[in-house]
């Protein structure tokens, strides 16, 4: 498996669309879910009186989210296939666990957006408060650019191509809007509880001359590696762990880091040594962008370290925006219950971290289609408005212009459980 190369794959999708089951079933049907394991987790299901669960208990493991039949957290799995192995990431429909979804999507390199074609349903996701709506904007905005769509739950609208063909162009209408080259997206009908057209052909669905849904996922493109990029490791947590010290986690986004390397922790400022670096539980040389990797420092303490906060070398440290300091944002409300104004401050997500910050300016109200300024200094911007924006956060805040790193320059803005806004980093003050 370790030859291969390696993608972070994404699920989401509007909540019980067949996310997991989908995913479950994909990995009994290729055998990285063992038939004894596919069996005990059927027991199981029976238990909880959830018997058409039993493939989706294949990424949801808590009891609450078996007792309650929608994942909570993210859960990662791996499966391969002829060419490439992956990390599935099994994702969280439910609206109150997107900050989850976020994090699951900003490690991700494509995505499965999980679309139920059932009556009903594939209308409440594209609906103005549906997930189906709100990840593809998501997952647009943090930077995942490949994508497959299935269109689930054949079984129910009776693999009739006429509601297949309105959905795909439904669907395909949001995904043009949010950005997406809709000419590269495979749209696959499947059904994921009957195990159809996940790994081979289904019968019941001649009409359709396309991929499977495995085949459609081996031919994402394997992401170039920004390894002449500074380096840029936002970190997830840091552990102690008896024996080692201090243990920092995260995922090289950009450059290298090699065993020996001087390194600054910022904010904060910490500056050391890498002693060792360890991916899946084995010790190696050096990580590269897209390796989740913990490593252990000398001399360095939990005080030192923090979720949100990105290691690199000293020589180019990540950028840091103080309190005094500002960055522009271009942004795109998804939902406010009235609208974004001057003053109002949400919890900015990005990369690892999360902290309030505060829109100090309204800039100019854009045309989200052409990027045209239809306003100058707009007193509000409502729902589906675009915007350039001023931000400043109550916290010393790493974060990098777009155009130079993207992958620290993407952020969400929630608030009351939920996302109200999307943005890119267009420029930064750092208030220092
Ligand atoms: P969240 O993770 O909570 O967002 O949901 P999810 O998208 O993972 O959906 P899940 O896999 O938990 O499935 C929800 C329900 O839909 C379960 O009862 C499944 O059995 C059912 N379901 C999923 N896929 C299919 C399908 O292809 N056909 C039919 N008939 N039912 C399905
Ligand atoms: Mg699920």
């Amino acid at each position: 498996m370790a030859d291969k190369p390696h993608l972070n794959l994404v699920i989401i999708g509007h909540i019980d669309h067949g996310k997991s089951t989908m995913m479950g079933a994909l990995l009994i049907k290729t055998g990285a879910v063992t038939d004894r394991e596919a069996r005990e987790l059927e027991k199981i299901a029976k238990e909880f009186d959830r018997d058409s669960w039993s493939y989706a208990y294949v990424f949801d493991r808590l009891k609450e989210e078996r007792q309650r039949g929608i994942t909570i957290d993210l859960a990662f799995r791996k499966f391969e296939t002829d060419s490439k192995y992956f990390t599935i990431i099994d994702a969280p429909g439910h609206r109150d666990f997107v900050k989850n979804m976020i994090t699951g999507a900003s490690q991700a390199d494509a995505a499965v957006l999980v679309v139920s074609g059932k009556k009903g349903e594939m209308e409440v996701g594209l609906a103005a408060n549906g997930q189906t709506r709100e990840h593809a904007y998501l997952a647009q905005t943090l930077g995942v650019k490949q994508l497959v769509v299935a269109i689930n739950k054949a079984d129910v609208w009776e693999y009739d191509q006429d509601r297949f063909n309105e959905c795909v162009e439904n669907v395909s209408a949001l995904l043009k809007t949010i950005g997406f080259r809709v000419g590269d997206i495979a749209f696959v009908p499947t059904s994921g509880l009957k195990g159809e057209n996940l790994t081979e052909p289904c019968d019941s669905l001649k009409w359709y001359d396309g991929p499977t849904l495995i085949e459609a996922i081996d031919q994402f493109k394997l992401p170039e590696k920004p390894l002449d990029k500074p380096l840029r490791l936002p970190i997830q947590d840091a552990y102690r762990i008896k024996g080692t010290g201090v243990v920092p986690v995260g995922r090289v986004e950009t450059g290298v880091l090699k065993k020996g390397d001087k390194i600054k922790i910022m904010p904060g400022g910490f500056e050391g040594e890498i002693r060792s670096i360890e991916m899946h539980h084995e010790e190696i040389p050096k990580a590269e962008p897209g390796d989740n990797v913990g490593f252990s420092i000398r001399g360095l303490n939990l005080d030192d370290v923090h979720r949100g906060d990105v290691l690199s070398h000293p020589d180019n440290p990540c950028t840091v925006i103080t309190p005094n300091g500002n960055w522009t944002g271009q942004v795109i409300v998804i939902w406010h219950p009235t609208a974004v104004a001057q003053g109002y401050t949400p919890v900015v997500h990005t990369h690892t971290a999360q902290i309030a910050a505060r829109f100090t300016a309204l800039k100019k109200k854009l045309d989200q289609k052409t990027g045209a300024v239809i306003e100058d200094s707009p007193k509000f911007i409502k729902k589906n408005e675009a915007a350039i924006v001023q931000l400043s956060p109550i916290k010393k805040l790493c974060l990098e212009k777009y155009e130079e790193i993207p992958e620290l320059g993407r952020f969400a803005i929630r608030d009351m459980g939920r996302t109200v806004a999307v943005g890119i980093v267009k420029d930064l003050e750092t208030g220092a």
